[in-house]
């Protein structure tokens, strides 16, 4: 039975450039569509920019352009970052479309007559010479806990304490640095309260996964709070049915988008597999299609809570399935500006392939929440050791025999239809991983049958067979039996690779994969010359990008206003990381608190398995140190023996793989080459305090 699937990837936020975070879910939704259609399903894929909140107002002000124009530059970003990805949305829409503003309007007044929508004041810090409200993430002041400076509306970063932003000590508004003031209006509530059986009903039908209905459940638990949803003006949204003031947060009309991009897709096309290509054959209750949408874990209780209750009070059906995956951290951290590891689309692609990233993710998502870890030396070892030493080398290995010897010709029949058969009858267990996304078990079966593959044709040895013209007819039959087992490996691997399997499609002269393709061998054809289908990877690329990405980082930094640090931090879109702040000022107290030493290095060494990595070994005139540090790049062990330093003589020390780092040496630049070694002048000693 065909299913018709209509998917969805949380709208990325349209105040900032597409990331590796945004990537895993894009690179998650495609597989999982890529899966469906090979096996036969009508799918439709829509997605669309988030537009809507204070932060695109305040951005599209400082730039001098209407928001309008700011959004539509920043959705063809978001689009062609997208498809650089090879991923295949069939709409890329945006929320400040006539079709979302429609659907918005038409979903609040059915809540309305519903008796689910109510108003109440609201009290809340005011700016009163930019006159307008203050969302938390545009409020500083001092923690009404702990006392400390600088701490934004909605909690503190010291002690961990969260608050009111009405709370705050001395506060300010980071738009205006104006005192705010408390001021009331009238807000619009969706009353939620009333939900709370249906959702408790909604979550236990296996809706999302087990770990996400623990966890709202708790929720649940704890009581529902009405919603409020509504913002006033000065806002970048849609103006509320009925009043001149008041705008629908960001966060009503954002999954309404969804439907928004496709409606507008349906506007130009059928949906696949319909008869009846309406919208209602997707969206009106009871309907048979299925929705399904992706998102990460921040951003559940809106897709999980406020959406399914939205769409049952408006006279919609709910979603099929949420699909819900974690955190990206690269080597066992967040992702850092400093360090280079907040890589953006743009530039990554600008060094490396996006079928690396696509089938690292893929052997990581596992179809729980936890959070990824890209670990970078793992991702250049895996993506060479399965992609490379075992997929493409079962054709590389056969395909030379065929072309030369055979012009092109494979044999007429398989010499071990068992061996065949054994990687087929997986095909059941992988499609049912895809479809849970457990693509990391799935990754792990295929990667298992290349390694039966690799070791029939090491067995079979064709290349010595070739030597003895006698034996030309097991030749043929043997590389035959490789490149077929290579083609049912890239049947399994077209969802994560597509480009390797149109590349291997065109190879073997064949029309496009079809999961169906699996039940006939590829016997009496003749196929076309054999060519190399991926580059090994080079953790030199792999560098590069990280010297890219800090710098990139660091020049946009510098021209960072202090207003401009807010714009991106995006207030309104709950559940968001915000931006890094602007580094805070710290006492004299604070400062002296750092112990800062000469050091003269005695000893610096590579590290093994470490290639940013130097082991240096620090004289400090009474003790000696040993310091890892991140400045491989830019020098060679012996260039370093012999210099002085500046060392942080009272860190912590720091358990690392390699062993213990009992200090930081101080250096100054973006990266790659350029660091650069602080030195004291001569006439230090070691161990001299530096003030
Ligand atoms: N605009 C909202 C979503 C509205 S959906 C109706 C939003 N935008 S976002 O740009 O902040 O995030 C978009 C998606 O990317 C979210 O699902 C979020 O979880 C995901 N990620 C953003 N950063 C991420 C990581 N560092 N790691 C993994 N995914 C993360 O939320
Ligand atoms: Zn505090």
């Amino acid at each position: 039975m065909t299913r018709r699937i209509l998917v969805t990837s949380a709208l990325p936020n349209a105040n900032g450039s597409i990331h590796l975070g945004h990537l895993l879910e894009h690179i998650q939704t495609d597989i999982w569509v890529r899966f469906q259609r090979l096996r036969g399903h009508a799918v439709t894929y829509v997605c669309a920019d988030d537009t809507h909140g204070t932060a695109t107002m305040l951005k599209a002000e400082q730039e001098g352009v209407p928001a309008e124009q700011l959004i539509e530059r920043i959705r063809l970003e978001h689009a062609s970052d997208f498809r650089g990805f090879l991923v295949e949305h069939d709409n890329y829409y945006s929320t400040h479309s006539p079709e979302n503003k429609a659907l918005a309007e038409l979903i609040f007044t059915r809540l309305k007559d519903r008796g689910l929508i109510f108003t109440r004041a609201v009290e809340q810090l005011y700016d009163p010479a930019r006159e307008m409200f203050l969302a938390d993430r545009f409020v500083k002041g001092n923690c009404p806990r702990c006392g400390t400076a600088d701490q934004y509306g909605d909690n503190c970063e010291a002690c961990g304490a969260t608050y009111d932003a009405t709370e705050l000590g001395a506060p300010r508004s980071l738009i205006s640095g104006a005192t705010p003031v408390l001021r009331a209006s009238d807000h619009y509530f969706f009353d939620l309260p009333q939900y709370a059986d249906f959702l408790r009903a909604w979550l236990g039908s296996g809706t999302v996964q087990p770990e996400v209905a623990n966890k709202l459940n708790e929720w649940l638990d704890a009581g529902l709070k009405p919603w409020d949803i509504s913002r006033d003006a000065p806002y970048f949204g849609f103006l509320i049915p009925g009043t001149t003031d008041k705008y629908f947060y960001v966060w009503l009309d954002a999954p309404i988008g969804y439907m928004a991009s496709f409606r507008n897709y349906l506007a130009e096309h059928a949906a696949p597999g319909a008869n009846d290509t309406g919208f209602d054959d997707y969206w009106a209750p009871g309907a048979d299609a299925e929705v399904h949408h992706f998102i990460g874990k921040d951003i559940v209780n809106f897709h999980a809570l406020f959406w399914p209750a939205m769409l049952d009070g408006a006279g919609f059906r709910t979603p099929t399935r949420i699909h819900t995956h974690g955190f990206i951290t690269v080597d066992g951290t967040k992702m850092s500006k400093s360090r280079g590891t907040f890589i953006n689309a743009g530039t990554y692609l600008k060094h490396l392939r996006p079928e690396y990233l696509r089938y690292y993710f893929a052997a990581k998502l596992n179809g729980t929440i936890d959070d990824i870890d890209i670990n970078l030396e793992d991702f250049v070892a895996r993506v060479n050791a399965d992609l490379v030493g075992k997929i493409v080398n079962i054709a590389s290995r056969c395909a030379g025999f065929i072309t030369r010897q055979f012009d092109g010709r494979l044999a007429d029949a398989l010499p071990d239809p068992e061996l065949r058969a054994r990687c087929v009858a997986a095909a059941d267990a992988i499609a049912e991983r895809y479809e849970r996304g457990d693509t990391a078990r799935a990754v792990r079966e295929i990667t298992a049958l290349a390694d039966l593959a690799n070791q029939y044709i090491a067995e079979q040895a064709p290349w010595t067979l070739a030597r003895d013209p006698a034996r030309s007819a097991d030749v043929q039959a043997v590389c035959t039996q490789g490149l077929e087992l290579f083609r049912i490996l890239m049947i399994y691997l077209k969802p994560i690779l597509p480009a390797m399997a149109e590349a291997s499609e065109a190879f073997l002269a064949v029309a496009p994969f079809t999961w169906r393709d699996l039940d006939t061998p590829l016997t009496e054809h003749r196929i076309n010359p054999f060519k190399p289908l991926v580059a090994r990877m080079d953790m030199a690329d792999v560098e590069q990008l990280l010297a890219d990405s800090r710098t990139e980082a660091g020049v946009s930094n510098a021209a960072e206003t202090p207003a401009e640090a807010v714009a991106s931090s995006a207030a309104e879109a709950a559940g968001q990381q915000p931006a890094a702040p602007a580094t805070p000022t710290i006492s004299i107290d604070d400062f002296l608190k750092v112990e800062l030493r000469v050091a003269a290095i005695v000893a610096a060494e590579t590290v093994d398995g470490a290639d940013r990595l130097l082991r240096l070994t620090l004289d400090l005139g009474d003790s000696r140190r040993q310091v890892f540090a991140g400045i491989r790049s830019a020098y060679q062990p012996d260039q370093l023996v012999g210099r002085m330093t500046v060392v942080v003589a009272n860190l912590a020390p720091r358990k690392m793989k390699f062993g213990v780092s009992e200090g930081m040496v101080l250096a100054a630049g973006p990266g790659g080459e350029e660091i650069f070694l602080l030195a004291p002048d001569p006439g230090a000693r070691p161990g001299m305090i530096v003030r």
